[in-house]
């Protein structure tokens, strides 16, 4: 497969209040974002036009920089207005629109309270993380080599770069072996979330999915939640442990870039996508190409 680097490409990145030539969007080696992972960011997806739950990604895109210590220097409407004015500046309608904040090159140690905030915004033609077969099949998920740490050794509510580390680190050795993803437990040996997802499970009708104490609370899962309970799907937020996985009939994965995705294995446990994961695949769907009304 050739590969297109993501700093070799055509069309126009938002870099503090200006469109700047995308491969003129650089920063410098000592960028204490770089070193330190002082750096949080969004995923968001257009669809047709709109960006789905765009205030709710942007708000939790300052939330997060205000865990790390640092303000973003604008207004979560000028970042939405950003975000919006990025995709039709590209020419692009149905695409990934990546935000990310960071802590610029002012100062190089730990501290760093006189860094300059900055903020860019590129957006990037993304199609479904999966295709359709694969979905409808299932994808296959190994266990990740590292736990999802407690909160209180890390800003687990936050979308910072940071906790992607052992992110990358996972999914590369569930990808070595021939599998999608890696399925990460917390650090008291619950199920957490995938490497880049939530997860939910199936049994009975029910659907029962991770608390996010320690986990992202992603907007997917929130959305997903909604939609099924407004079916009159009844949802269990709860500790789930891993020998439980027995129990489960299906199990999906859902975030931003994976949309609802139907999961046919972790480890030694099987899953056989059905009624429930599906139909919320195509629900979800339809939703945020505004086929559906709200949940
Ligand atoms: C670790 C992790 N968990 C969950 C999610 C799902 O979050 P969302 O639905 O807000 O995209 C993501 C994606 O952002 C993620 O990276």
């Amino acid at each position: 497969m050739s590969l297109v680097p993501f700093d070799d490409r055509d069309g126009w990145i938002w870099l503090d209040g200006q469109f700047v030539a995308w491969r003129d969007a650089k920063v410098h080696v000592l960028t204490h974002g770089l070193h330190y992972a002082s750096s949080v960011f969004e995923g968001e997806r257009m669809y047709g036009g709109e960006i789905f739950k765009l205030t709710e990604h942007t708000e939790r895109l300052f939330k997060s920089a205000e865990i790390l210590d640092f303000k973003i220097p604008y207004t979560v409407e000028q970042i939405d207005e950003a975000c919006k004015a990025t995709a039709a500046k590209n020419g692009l309608t149905d695409c990934y629109v990546r935000p990310i904040a960071w802590r610029g090159s002012e100062m190089i140690g730990v501290s760093a309270q006189q860094t300059k905030i900055h903020v860019a915004i590129a957006v990037w033609e993304w199609p479904s993380y999966f295709d359709p077969a694969t979905k409808a099949k299932g994808i296959r998920l190994t266990w990740a080599k590292y736990d999802r740490p407690a909160p209180n050794t890390i800003p687990t509510a936050a979308k910072a770069a940071g906790l992607y580390m052992i992110c990358t680190i996972s999914k590369h050795a569930a990808e070595k072996d021939g599998y999608a993803d890696a399925m990460m437990v917390d650090y008291r040996g619950y199920i957490a979330e995938a490497t880049g997802a939530n997860v939910f499970f199936v049994k009975d009708g029910v659907l029962h999915t991770p608390v996010p104490d320690c986990i992202l609370n992603g907007i997917t899962r929130q959305t997903v939640i909604q939609i099924a309970k407004a079916r009159g799907i009844q949802v269990v937020e709860r500790h789930i442990e891993k020998r439980e996985l027995a129990d489960f009939t299906e199990c999906f994965i859902v975030g931003t870039a994976a949309e609802v995705t139907p999961v046919s294995e972790i480890g030694e446990f099987k899953f056989t996508p059905a009624a429930l994961s599906l139909s919320l695949m195509d629900e979800y769907a339809r939703l945020v190409r505004r086929e559906l009304v709200a949940a």
